[in-house]
């Protein structure tokens, strides 16, 4: 028998348990920071575009995720860049073998016109430099997601209903 309070603070009561068992039952759900470290630890991903009714997907390098979004670079002169530009929803996917986790992104990304961000990516990475040097700053393209939708996969978690984490 369930027998339920009128009062505010036990129906808040009664929501803590029920999660807490549904927790318990499925396993329990990576926050968003969390989420955001396991992306910093594991920076290679897999972008995947659709141009056309096309699927394309490529190894991309991580440059930042935080709060502000997830933050990556590429060229001006690349498909990837094209592709961004006639349709910019993405699915990324990261992954550690260690841990046997998988998570996927899906959300629109945009173009960041910061020639702070871009230096810093320069400075970062230098194999850079010596192309931007000859060509300018406009030939350096950076994305980010601010908002994505996270999903994450484990073998433990395969049979479970899907719960997507908002980013
Ligand atoms: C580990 C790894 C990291 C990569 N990181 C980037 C990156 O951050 N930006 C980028 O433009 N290409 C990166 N590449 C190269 C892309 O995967 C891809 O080959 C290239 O950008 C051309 O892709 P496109 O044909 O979609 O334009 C990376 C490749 C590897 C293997």
């Amino acid at each position: 028998m369930v027998v339920v309070f009128a009062s505010k603070n036990n129906t808040c009561f009664i929501n803590t348990l029920f999660f807490k068992k549904l927790s318990l039952k499925w396993g329990k759900i990576m926050t968003k920071d969390e989420v955001l470290e396991f992306l910093r630890n594991n920076p290679v991903f897999s972008l995947a575009t659709s141009d056309e009714n096309t699927p394309h997907v490529r190894n991309i390098m991580l440059y930042k995720a935080d709060d502000n979004g997830i933050i990556f670079s590429t060229g001006e002169n690349k498909d990837l860049h094209k592709q961004l530009e006639s349709n910019p929803m993405v699915e990324m996917c990261f992954f550690n073998p260690q841990e046997g986790k998988q998570i996927r992104i899906a959300g629109t990304v945009e173009q960041v016109e910061d020639i702070e961000l871009k230096k810093r990516i320069v400075a970062d990475y230098p194999f850079l430099k010596e192309w931007v040097d000859r060509e300018g700053y406009d030939v350096l393209v950076v994305y980010r997601l601010p908002h994505g939708k996270a999903l994450v996969w484990t073998m433990e978690t395969n049979f479970e209903p899907k719960r997507h984490i908002d980013l």
